[in-house]
């Protein structure tokens, strides 16, 4: 799969080095292109870089892997994503993580939907923090990737991409689920930093068989 990963931290490096190694063909965007090239070089030559519009040109997934507060400005500077999977992993937070920054009856899934017109958005990978994407197997099974979207040709790209990361997809259902899989992000994160529960933990839908 071709996959435009817009915004050059964490996760995307993290989840690039799952995609990379499956054979896919990766595209690192910025908002400083040098950065995104810089980076690819790391992949021992399976990934290239450019600008965030390019990557997102590149990838029939793309992955938007910035910040909350940037993602409404980084959405329309992507161009038109007519068609395109559109991957949302991120987690909207208020400062001191007092609270979701959304509002009830939303999510941030469902407003980068509105402003990617066109494009099939996906919420995935939210509720995995990105240190526990080098080994997502806990207790013997790998993590759980809940993901959701109301297009299945998008969500057909997710679960492949989750798969493809060690992960367990579990189809969650339309988008506006995402609601649900922020507060499940929310939640972990809340656990982990908040309480000091530590990182070292994943949040699972586990069978008993
Ligand atoms: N960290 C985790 O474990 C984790 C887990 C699940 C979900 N998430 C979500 O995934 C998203 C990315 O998280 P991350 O941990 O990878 O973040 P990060 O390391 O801070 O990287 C975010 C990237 O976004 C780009 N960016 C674009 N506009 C930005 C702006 N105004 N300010 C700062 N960066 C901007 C930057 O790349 P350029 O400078 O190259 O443009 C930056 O490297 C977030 O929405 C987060 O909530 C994170």
């Amino acid at each position: 799969m071709k996959i435009g990963i817009i915004g050059t931290g964490k996760m995307g490096s993290h989840l690039a080095q799952h995609w990379v190694e499956k054979g896919h063909q990766v595209m690192f965007g910025s908002r400083t292109p040098e950065k995104a090239v810089e980076l690819a070089k790391q992949f021992g030559g399976k990934a290239t870089g450019g600008s965030m519009a390019a990557a997102a040109e590149f990838g029939e997934a793309i992955v938007l892997a910035v910040p909350w507060h940037a993602a409404e400005e980084t959405v329309r500077a992507l161009g038109s994503l007519e068609g395109k999977t559109l991957i949302d992993i991120t987690n909207p937070l208020l400062p001191e993580m007092a609270g979701p920054d959304t509002e009830i009856g939303t999510s941030a899934a469902e407003q980068i939907a509105e402003w990617a017109e066109g494009a099939n958005v996906v919420k995935a990978f939210n509720t995995i923090y990105f240190v526990n994407l080098d080994n997502p197997v806990f207790g013997g099974k790998s993590a759980s990737m809940f993901f959701c979207g109301d297009d299945e040709t998008a969500k057909a790209h997710a679960r492949q991409l989750g798969k493809d990361t060690g992960l367990a997809p579990v189809d969650c259902g339309p988008l506006w689920m995402a609601r649900h899989l922020e507060s499940v992000g929310f939640l972990w994160i809340y656990l982990a930093f908040k309480q000091g529960k530590g990182t070292d933990f994943v949040i699972n839908m586990q069978r008993r068989n």
